[in-house]
């Protein structure tokens, strides 16, 4: 999960780096309050969770409250790389005299985390790195030592920063380590004319696996109010689902034969609408929940449930089905394959349910053949 500035902002100064005051607001009125409560002159700042907004024009400065209200009513509603600006950070501005660059990102094809890290920030690092890849200091760390003082030094050596930036690192090491971060970059970090360190834009992402230990966003509600309104809905329901594309809705159990299923669908000349593992189980409630998330879907003309019986036995997922089928209104052809542990069974259950929507297919091959040719038929 990709935490917007606002957040970030935060965690850094609950970690004791330094950052400017600010405030947020979601109207130009409240815009013009904050303003007027952080002195007057204050930066606009769009908060969508994607870089170059600066670039895109949604940071800008305003003189006077005044002029921080007309300059929010331009950056609401703003739409910044397909993200619609929904709230404005209002922050002090800074007197600047440098722009750094620091980061630590889990590396996963490496197996390490990195700091990365340059004297030339402020634009994007991608850039830097290819004008001048040398400007740019990329330095694995251990994760068993982390990043202490001496660590930090090193960094801060290696990449031109000032030394008073290391404990800035060595603080952004301890957001990544007890917020289970996977990556926080500070983009800029800077030196202001008073020669004080502060971080001007920060970028935090938590590793997802790890929300229920971190009390702020451990609830499945805690979903961020531009992620897809569908994926909230089954995110909230504790469902893995990730809305795609196309137009066959795919149900599995097990995370790998939802990928195979998606592989295959797509290998029949159709696009799969969505992601959803229910998982081993696959209960009653479960399967309704995910029939509800996945029909819910309006691109959604046809269901693929694909279930392997490995420690599920296909009858008790059959009756899963079957009770599914009593509490959802289902409108559109779903396609079950089953097959594992007591097919047999299953498959004699369905049948004998006879829901006039649903066909069984023998194999997987099958199913998704019969899927996409329901979803070009745009049933
Ligand atoms: N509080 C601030 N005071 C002064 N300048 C700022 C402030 N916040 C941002 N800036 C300037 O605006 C630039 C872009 O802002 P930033 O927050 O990094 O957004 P983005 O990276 O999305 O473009 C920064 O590099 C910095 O030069
Ligand atoms: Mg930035």
């Amino acid at each position: 999960m990709d935490l917007y500035e606002y957040e970030a902002r935060e965690l850094f100064r609950d970690h004791g780096i330094a950052v400017p005051d600010a405030a947020v607001a979601a109207s130009p009125r409240e815009a013009r309050a904050a303003a007027e409560s952080l002195g007057g002159r204050v930066v606009v700042k769009a908060q969508v969770r994607t870089g170059g907004r600066g670039r895109a024009g949604g940071v800008k400065f305003a003189a006077d409250p005044a002029s921080a209200e007309l300059t929010a009513r331009q950056i609401l509603g703003m739409d910044i790389k397909g993200h619609a600006v929904r709230k404005v950070m209002l922050a002090q501005p800074v007197d600047i005299q440098a722009e750094f660059y620091i980061s630590y990102v889990l590396d996963c094809a490496a197996g390490v985390f990195l700091a990365i890290a340059s004297a030339e920030g402020g634009t994007e690092i991608e850039e830097v790195a290819a004008s001048r890849p040398e400007a740019v200091a990329r330095i694995p760390v251990d994760p068993r030592r982390g990043v202490d003082a001496a660590g930090a030094a090193e960094i801060a050596r290696a990449a031109h920063l000032p030394p008073e930036a290391a404990p800035v690192l060595a603080r952004l090491w301890q957001v990544l380590v007890q917020r289970d971060a996977v990556l926080v970059e500070v983009n800029p970090l800077v030196r202001t004319a008073s020669d004080r360190i502060v971080a001007l834009d920060g970028k935090v992402t938590v590793d997802d696996n790890a929300r229920f230990r971190q009390a702020r966003w451990a609830s499945p509600e805690v979903v961020h109010d531009d992620v897809d309104p569908l994926e909230a809905a089954a995110v909230a329901k504790g469902l893995t689902y990730v809305k795609l594309d196309g137009e066959v809705g795919v149900i599995g159990n097990g995370a790998g034969l939802v990928m195979a299923t998606l592989d295959v669908v797509a290998g029949c000349g159709a696009r799969p609408a969505n992601f959803l593992d229910i998982g081993g189980g696959a209960s009653a409630r479960v399967m309704a929940d995910g029939l509800t998330a996945v029909l819910s879907d309006p691109a959604v003309k046809c269901v693929f449930v694909n279930v392997f019986g490995g420690i599920a036995s296909c009858d008790a997922v059959a009756d899963g089905i079957v009770q599914a089928l009593e509490s959802v209104h289902v409108t559109k052809p779903l396609v079950v394959r089953l097959d594992g542990n007591d097919a047999a069974r299953g498959r004699a259950v369905l049948a004998a349910r006879a829901h006039p929507l649903v066909q069984q297919a023998a194999t997987m091959d099958g199913g998704a053949r019969r899927a996409a040719r329901l979803a070009r038929r745009g049933v």
